[in-house]
């Protein structure tokens, strides 16, 4: 398939660079990865989590990508040229179609996690934090789940940023931005794991994220690790394959792949690092659930010389992140909208935009007035929205992604696009065609009570 001359391409291959690792590098890494190491059992989750990184995202990234940019479209119908193109049956098209949604329910809870970290950085700026004890830290924000209003408000804005660049398409000026931004975030990482290194304990938090315990891996932190692994690499949606409709032909997919993944994996385990130093030596509970970063780092902001500007800086570049992911999250559905009908990209973004607005403000009301309100297994609106998309909707989705590219597409069709040697096609092949089915089939069979 060529490419049309009415889609538009990144400029170069740093841009489509910047903008995928912008779309992983988000809440994922800085406020998920910490407090599912935590919920999870420690090393046992970081062992299991890097494993599927490697042996399932890896190769999936490359998948999704070369489906987009064979397909050149959005994935509902980018499924479907693929599926003619291979002479398959057309229902591959639902594959992108559920992405689509998958993309929409993760924003709405996204949103008003980057709602939270809007709203520190107002606390950071005013000086909230300075002198803060471990037990203020937990009241504040406390306080500011309590507030329905203040969560909504602060959601509202974070669906107005991402929804007026998703109105302007593409090439924005953000996904640029990501050249300071991701270096400025690891900067500032940097910063706080020296803190956290020096007044932490960071021995402690050594042995709970890496010290080799068999003995903690449970069934369902081996499928929390695989669904976060999806989740942090913006796998099996469809966010990825739309990134790469619009990379141009030359650019080497696995390269960037390797890159984009060892970025995201690294950042997620230095903030696992600066956090767990800061838990131990406070004696905070490290499966603290959602609110562990917001509870913890005020008290590093809190105690560090310039901390009440540095706290600022670290919320904003957050902030950044999670804007350039969750646009990343409605992208595929905006796409669909515009390549098929008549309406508007700035109509279809703002119409979504409020749906999942609306979807969002469940979300809020699920952390304070409807907290005793349970969907499933005992689990709340939030909880539900995220382990529907994490642990069942993203790997579905990558199980069948990976199914469609190695066994109904033509080989030599998969080969063009990944342009690899003859070696390390075959390590694609099998991680694609046999490790990360067989992966995502087992957590499946055990989530269906097939197998114990
Ligand atoms: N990867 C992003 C993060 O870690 C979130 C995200 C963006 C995402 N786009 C996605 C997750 C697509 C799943 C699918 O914050």
């Amino acid at each position: 398939m060529s490419h049309s001359p009415h889609r538009s391409h990144w400029n170069n291959r740093w841009t489509f660079m910047l903008a995928t690792a912008g779309s992983a590098i988000g809440l994922g890494n800085i406020w998920k990865l910490p407090y599912m190491i935590g919920v999870n059992g420690g090393s046992a989750f970081v062992l299991v989590f890097v494993a599927c990184i490697f042996l399932v995202g890896i190769p999936l990234m490359m998948t999704e990508i070369l489906l987009g940019r064979r397909a050149q479209k959005n994935p509902l119908d980018g499924m479907q040229a693929l599926a003619i193109e291979a002479k398959r049956s057309t229902a591959w098209k639902y594959l992108g179609g559920m992405g689509m949604l998958t993309g929409l329910l993760i924003l709405s809870f996204y949103s008003v996690i980057g709602g939270w970290v809007l709203a520190y950085i107002i606390e950071a700026a005013r000086g909230s934090f300075s002198q803060i004890t471990a037990a203020q830290s937990t009241a504040n924000f406390d306080t500011l789940l309590a507030s329905p209003l203040q969560l909504l408000a602060w959601h509202t804005v974070f669906m107005f940023m991402t929804m007026s660049v998703v109105a302007h398409g593409v090439n924005s000026g953000l996904e640029k931005a990501n050249n300071i931004l991701i270096p400025s975030l690891f900067a500032i990482l940097l910063i706080l794991l020296g803190y956290s290194m020096s007044v932490g304990d960071m021995h402690a938090a050594f042995q709970f994220m890496f010290k080799p315990d068999f003995s903690k891996i449970t069934p369902v932190a081996v499928l929390s690790a695989l669904g976060h692994a999806f989740f942090s690499l913006s796998l099996g949606m469809g966010a990825v394959m739309v990134y790469g409709s619009y990379l141009q032909r030359n650019v080497s997919i696995a390269r960037t792949t390797i890159y984009i993944a060892l970025a995201d994996t690294l950042l997620g385990l230095l903030v696992g690092l600066a956090i767990y130093s800061l838990v131990f030596a406070n004696h905070l509970a490290p499966n603290a659930g959602p609110g562990l970063i917001f509870q913890t780092l005020p008290i590093a902001f809190g105690h560090m010389p310039a901390g009440g500007f540095i706290g600022m800086l670290f919320f904003i570049l957050v902030a950044f992140a999670a804007w350039t992911s969750s646009i990343s999250l409605v992208e595929p559905a905006i796409a669909w909208i515009v390549e098929n009908t008549k309406i508007k990209r700035h109509t279809a973004a703002w119409a979504i935009g409020l749906a999942v607005w609306l979807l969002g403000i469940a979300v809020v009301l699920s952390f304070n007035e409807w907290k005793a309100i349970k969907i499933i297994f005992g689990l709340n609106i939030f909880e539900t929205l995220d382990k529907l998309t994490s642990t069942i909707l993203l790997p579905l989705g990558g199980l069948l992604m990976a199914i469609f590219a190695g066994y109904f597409m033509n080989k030599n069709h998969v080969q063009e696009e990944l342009d690899l040697n003859d070696q390390h096609f075959k390590f694609w092949h099998f991680t694609n065609n046999y490790i990360a089915p067989i992966a995502i089939g087992a957590v499946f069979l055990y989530l269906f009570g097939l197998i114990k």
